[in-house]
């Protein structure tokens, strides 16, 4: 099988586990559910779940015991989206291809949706806490609940440092920072998900999260020159939105060259922490390439 049909595979697999979750019945909430269904369910990549499930994968199989955490991270993800999109923040009206869910619903509708998704992540999680037996089982599952929770921290430390310095100078510390905060502490915490619940030893918990920390990087690189120069029906959401709100990006502080060769330098450099896993990480170093070469 190649890449591209176990990318879609894994994608299938992990919109049918996002299904189980969704609330259709009839009560006072049916719009709050909807527009939770509505930006869940909207046709993201699931690059996180992917990350999560894909680690685990080399060094064990049963991939069941992973997906509370993959479903938990792609919740979160989509409550990250719901509020990035908002008037508060980057007010976009596109999103997906469709509006936004503050623009197809309401802003309260919104937030609310966004923080349920937060929460739930939060419910399932500490379900499957609650069901696990084995004690050994149970400490990594809750050294992961604490990981979860403290990459969510950072992630909003990103988003609130991108927006205060909208049209500001900053030094290119700084916009590593908000990078690697914004969106890298999500997409680390995956890596690590998937090789804390694997129980991989210390050594290769390090190694994966040094590919972790430069796909997380690579990963807002490009979302950087998408923004620049992405084709926005592929894309599904607003180009040239982060030069029109001063944004700091890659693009803006090295240009759009000098940001595909610092992408394509990173991601060069994220394949070389596979090395020694051979065959076993192959999904992993193909999946840093299609984040370097994607287009949506
Ligand atoms: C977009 O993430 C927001 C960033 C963190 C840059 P994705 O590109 O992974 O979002 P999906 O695929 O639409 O869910
Ligand atoms: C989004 O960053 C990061 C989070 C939602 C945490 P951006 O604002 O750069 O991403 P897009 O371009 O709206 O997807
Ligand atoms: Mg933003
Ligand atoms: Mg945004």
């Amino acid at each position: 099988m190649d890449f591209k049909e176990k990318l879609k595979l894994y994608q299938q697999m992990i919109n049918q586990e996002l299904e189980k979750h969704i609330r259709k019945e009839k009560c006072l909430e049916e719009i709050l559910n909807k527009s939770v269904e509505y930006s869940l369910m909207a046709g993201g990549k699931r690059l996180r779940p992917i990350l999560v499930i894909a680690t685990y994968q080399i060094f064990k199989q049963d991939i069941q015991k992973c997906m509370p955490y993959a479903v938990a991270i792609e919740m979160t993800h989509n409550f990250s989206l719901i509020h990035d999109d908002l008037p508060g923040i980057d007010n976009d009206d596109f999103r997906h291809g469709k509006p936004t869910n503050h623009k197809q619903f309401n802003e309260a509708t919104a937030i609310l949706a966004g923080d349920s998704l937060l929460n739930n992540s939060y419910i399932i999680i500490s379900e499957d806490l609650k069901n696990t037996q084995d004690s050994e089982e149970l400490q990594r599952k809750i050294r992961i609940f604490n990981e979860f929770s403290e990459a969510i921290d950072k992630m909003l430390v990103g988003e609130y440092v991108d927006t205060e310095y909208e049209g500001k100078n900053i030094t290119k510390e700084d916009l590593e920072y908000i990078h690697q905060n914004k969106t890298g502490a999500l997409l680390k915490l995956c890596v690590r998900m998937g090789a804390i619940l694997a129980n991989c030893k210390e050594k290769d918990l390090e190694k994966l999260t040094s590919y972790a920390d430069k796909i997380g990087l690579a990963f807002q690189i490009k979302d950087d020159i998408l923004s620049e120069e992405g084709n926005e029906e592929i894309l599904g959401k607003p180009v040239g939105n982060d030069k029109e709100l001063g944004k700091c990006t890659y693009v803006s502080e090295y240009g759009l060259q000098g940001a595909k060769e610092i992408l394509d330098k990173i991601t060069k450099e994220a394949i070389e922490e596979l090395e020694e896993y051979g065959e076993k990480a192959e999904f992993l170093r193909e999946l840093a390439i299609y984040i370097q070469n994607r287009n949506k």
